[in-house]
């Protein structure tokens, strides 16, 4: 079965809310002036940060512990449409990346998720690099439109925006080793975004037994 996605309630204290508030504009300065495309992974040094020790404390009970949290921006460009955004494999390491922790800090809620059951082996893949280091896999095609009919052979699930994280009350844990592609306008997006170094069927397991656990 093809099941890229499960959410879970997740929420951060009060005082590292006031510290994210206190350094997201500090974090999004440098990646305006820094970052050459409109949206992508900002990678300071987080370890240390409340919020990525939260993270971490969090993610440890659901004995998740091989993870990295980065900051996923998506610069405001002032569209309102809704329109789907490159399809891609995350691949950080060079290498697949099996699933993500994702939790919202600041959208519009309009975003939604298309995730298609295609893997690095399909034909159609090409690798490329990223701006400030890393790789990941692409669909072969000029624009999104081709993209997409170049995998209509494959299932493809869309997660509706009502079931992505909301901030500060839920978080999703995400399979990014299949094809996937946010659909969203062009407002600003942030989302807090922990790389999971485990397979997603450990870590699919290991959030369903943590949820039947409360
Ligand atoms: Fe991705």
């Amino acid at each position: 079965m093809f099941n890229p996605y499960i959410g879970i309630n997740f929420s951060f204290t009060k005082e590292t809310c006031e510290f994210l508030d206190s350094m997201m504009p500090v974090y999004l300065k440098e990646f305006y002036k820094n970052f050459p495309e409109t949206g992508g992974f900002f990678r300071p040094k987080l370890i240390d940060t409340p919020f990525a020790k939260e993270i971490k404390d969090f993610l440890n009970q659901l004995n998740i512990t091989d993870i990295k949290t980065e900051i996923l921006i998506h610069k405001d460009i002032g569209y309102s449409k809704l329109r789907i955004e490159n399809l891609h494999i995350d691949a950080p390491r060079g290498i697949p990346l099996p699933c993500r922790f994702n939790i919202m800090y600041r959208g519009d809620g309009l975003s939604n998720l298309h995730l298609w059951n295609v893997d690095c082996r399909d034909k159609k893949i090409t690798q490329v690099s990223v701006p400030m280091g890393g790789s990941r896999y692409q669909i072969v095609g000029n624009n999104v439109t081709e993209k997409i009919e170049n995998i209509k052979h494959a299932r493809r699930v869309k997660i509706d925006k009502e079931f992505l994280s909301k901030t500060n009350k839920t978080a999703d844990f995400l399979r990014t080793e299949f094809v996937h592609a946010v659909e969203k306008t062009g407002s600003e997006r942030i989302l807090i975004s922990t790389c999971i170094h485990h397979s997603w069927d450990y870590v699919y397991e290991q959030v369903i037994n943590y949820k039947s656990s409360l």
